[in-house]
């Protein structure tokens, strides 16, 4: 599959986000490019835990942000934050318990578990936080 392009249609519009989200989609195409090239199926393992790391990092990063501007919809971002945690180990999990990445479904999967919410909750976050910060 394709790399993800960092361009301006990521960007929520605060810089401290948007360089988490570029680091996020770094990690996301090393990852890509190292299942196509057929990468040795333990350093799969560790690029994927290193991105789910480096998300719940960014993820607690963001609620701190939400709750020194007292953004008004925290508790349902931080439930989305929580709910794409739980998804991306359940995808973990399939992945280690059947021995590697299918190229095509986790890779999918992750692009859009990655970008669905920036595209979404992190675009109303961002808007908020321009106006108040
Ligand atoms: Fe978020």
């Amino acid at each position: 599959m394709k790399d993800l392009v960092w361009d301006k249609v990521l960007s929520v519009g605060i810089d401290e986000i948007d360089e988490d989200h570029h680091r996020l989609v770094d990690l996301f195409n090393m990852l890509n490019q190292s299942v196509s090239e057929g990468a040795a199926p333990d350093y799969l393992t560790a690029l994927l835990e290193e991105l789910i790391n480096c998300t719940v990092w960014h993820f607690s990063h963001e609620e701190r942000l939400m709750l020194q501007h007292r953004y008004a919809g925290y508790a349902e971002h931080k439930s989305e934050h929580q709910d794409l945690i739980k998804s991306v180990r359940q995808l973990q999990k399939k992945i280690i318990e059947s021995g590697g990445f299918d190229a095509d479904a986790d890779l999918e999967f992750l692009e859009s578990w990655l970008t669905m919410h920036i595209l979404s909750n992190d675009m109303k976050l961002g808007s908020y936080l321009a106006e108040v910060i």
